[in-house]
């Protein structure tokens, strides 16, 4: 069997409601969309991204909670979306006790990467939960790039240096591998002139580490998780769909350069 290394991308912002989920899903979409084998791994007990593909979080669910404690073969609980190429690790609410239980384990910040490295896949995402708790230094250490989704409004510059003294301790210590492959603008109001002023100061610091591409706030990509699906498979031709089709492109892109 062909064994490639798979390239991991952890989405990550410890703050909450910046479009993690979102990203993860349809980013996912519009990278498998394209013929490669991608897995999504749901790291967050609230499980949005397993939703958000549709899938029901009955008793009984394997989850991320099994792999993440090395109990439970990944091979064994991953499950098909109907995206073809796009398989998904599911997580269940079971999840939210992970972190008290890997606590005392001398592997603790490593369970993951030993658990998914070595998976036969292109591209795997990883949705993080908010905050900085152990799950999420086990998402770090698991990647090689991250994507930090950072929403259009006031305050979304704040907290971001801790966020990047997180990314380069886990640097010098974990791993040295890590690399912020870009931020992401979302929610991007253009009828909202905060938009612009936070979107140019987030430019004028970050400069090439910002992406091109602006996710627009889309009514049509909350109906879509609504619904259980990506906004791409939802309606393609909203401007939602379009900006994240455009992402993979430009993320695409940035890893062959
Ligand atoms: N571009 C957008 N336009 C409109 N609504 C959006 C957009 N992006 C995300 N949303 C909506 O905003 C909410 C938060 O998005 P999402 O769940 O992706 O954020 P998150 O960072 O994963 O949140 P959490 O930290 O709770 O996991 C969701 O209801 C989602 O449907
Ligand atoms: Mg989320």
């Amino acid at each position: 069997m062909n064994s490639k290394k798979p390239n991991i991308i952890a989405i990550i912002n410890q703050k909450g409601g910046v479009g993690k989920t979102t990203t993860v899903v349809n980013l996912a979409t519009a990278i498998a969309a394209v013929g490669n084998e991608v897995l999504v791994v749901d790291l967050d007990p609230q499980g949005n991204a397993t939703t958000g593909f549709g899938i029901h979080k009955g008793r009984g669910l394997q989850s991320s909670y099994g792999v993440l404690l090395g109990l439970t073969d990944p091979r064994e609980i991953i499950q098909n979306t109907y995206v073809n190429g796009l398989h998904i690790i599911a997580s269940t609410i079971d999840l939210s006790a992970a972190e008290i239980e890997l606590f005392p384990q001398k592997d603790r910040d490593s369970k993951l990467k030993q658990a998914i490295s070595n998976l036969n896949y292109d591209y795997i995402l990883i949705d993080c939960p908010p905050g900085f708790g152990l799950i999420n230094i086990n998402a770090l250490n698991a990647s090689n790039r991250i994507i930090i989704p950072l929403q259009c409004e006031f305050y979304a510059l704040e907290g971001l240096a801790q966020l990047f003294n997180t990314i380069q301790s886990v640097r010098n210590t974990i791993n040295k591998n890590l690399i912020v492959s870009g931020i992401l603008l979302t929610m991007y109001d253009r009828r909202n002139g905060l938009s612009s002023v936070v979107a140019n100061d987030v430019r004028s610091h970050f400069k090439n580490l910002v992406f091109n591409t602006v996710i627009p706030r889309n009514v049509k990509i909350s109906e879509a998780s609504s619904y259980g699906k990506p906004v791409i498979l939802y309606d393609v031709k909203s401007s939602g769909a379009i900006s994240y089709i455009e992402l993979a492109r430009e993320f695409l892109s940035r890893e062959v350069q």
